[in-house]
């Protein structure tokens, strides 16, 4: 039988399919259906720096509506709001730890390196195997220059790096990039044990009856899968992080790409919205049975044998313009006469 464990940022994993942090990881149910359907791990839902800001400052508003609060009552309250969010997370890795044998991964949706970064000491005592941080905020601010968005980033990554003793801290990044390659290096070079490329966020769309702003596109297309196969194949020989990839992927022949790309494991979502989780045993299945097929006995057998310095036409991971080859293609598409 074939050998699935893979490691990632320093966790042995029994195999390389994660439940990505979303709906699906929110609860102890959830967590331990997960974990009964086979996934090698579960990054939890992430808890969200927004989040703890709104609510505080509903709270806010509801106590300066009064006719007279104390101020240090406004402190208490602020305060109490505060914990409360964070309680019921820490609790639910804590439950989550007791509950099933594979590795907890907290998520923390960052955006800035204030207040907040205390809470990874927390999570770490809480018994979480690592930190995930989920860091984007569209970088639609006119004032604020790239430099400056990726400067906050790296610190929000020492930051917590310098919280934490004994586990690893990882970055789930977007691709709003410029220089995506060097800044993957800097998050390397940082101290982040991991880069899941890229997550993929809520998206608006527009409802032409109604002539209203609408949301859209919560789930993931297959074809998805290229932006994520393109930077773990380009990055994970040049890097010592372990890249890791996120979006598209929903079969196993997917997993297994990202696995050749060099990716050591891959983190889903879509497919088991859609799936109700029977796809992870699927996926485990599709990947023994290839493994076999090519007489592969473990992943480190064959990972990133596709990667940049791999085996084959690997410089085919830097072509972005369709060139003259492509040309009889369109032609044939369109069906138009040569
Ligand atoms: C409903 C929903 C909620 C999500 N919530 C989070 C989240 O809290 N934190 C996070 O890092 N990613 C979140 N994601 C992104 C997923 O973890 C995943 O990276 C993304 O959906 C791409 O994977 P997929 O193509 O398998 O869906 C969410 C995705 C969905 C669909």
């Amino acid at each position: 039988m074939a050998n699935l464990e893979t490691q990632y940022a320093g966790l042995k994993l029994k195999n390389p399919i994660i439940a990505s942090s979303s709906g699906v990881t929110d609860s102890l149910p959830r967590v331990k259906k997960l974990a009964e359907a086979g996934v090698g791990a579960v990054v939890l839902k992430s808890i969200f720096e927004e989040e703890i800001l709104i609510e505080m400052e509903e709270l806010m508003q509801k106590m300066t509506a009064r006719p007279f609060v104390y101020p240090e009552t406004l402190d208490y309250m602020e305060e109490d709001q505060h914990e409360d969010i964070i309680r019921t997370y820490l609790s639910l890795i804590s439950e989550c730890k007791k509950a099933v044998d594979i590795p907890i991964i907290a998520s923390i949706n960052a955006v800035s390196n204030q207040k907040w970064t205390y809470l990874a000491s927390e999570i770490e005592k809480a018994g979480a195997d690592a930190i995930e941080l989920n860091m984007f905020a569209l970088p639609s601010d006119i004032n604020k220059t790239s430099q400056e968005i990726e400067d906050t980033y790296i610190s929000i990554v020492k930051q917590v790096i310098s919280e934490v003793k004994n586990i690893p801290v990882t970055v789930k990044i977007s691709h709003y990039f410029t220089a995506m390659g060097h800044m993957i290096q800097r998050f390397s070079e940082a101290g982040a044990k991991g880069i899941v490329v890229f997550n993929r966020y809520y998206s608006g769309d527009i409802n032409i009856h109604d002539e209203t702003l609408d949301s859209a596109f919560v789930l993931s297309h297959n074809n998805e899968i290229a932006l994520p196969m393109r930077w773990v194949g380009l990055m994970s020989d040049k890097i010592d992080a372990d890249m890791a990839a996120t979006t598209g992927i929903h079969t196993g022949e997917d997993v297994v790409k990202l696995l050749l790309a060099g990716a050591p494991l891959v983190q889903i979502a879509t497919a088991l919205y859609k799936n109700n989780f029977t796809v992870v045993g699927e996926m485990l299945e599709f990947i023994e049975k290839w493994m076999k097929e090519k007489e592969y006995k473990s992943i480190e057998d064959f990972r990133g044998k596709l990667n940049h310095k791999g085996e084959g036409d690997t410089a085919s991971w830097e072509r972005v313009q369709f060139m003259k080859e492509f040309r009889h293609f369109v032609l044939k598409h369109m069906q138009t006469p040569a």
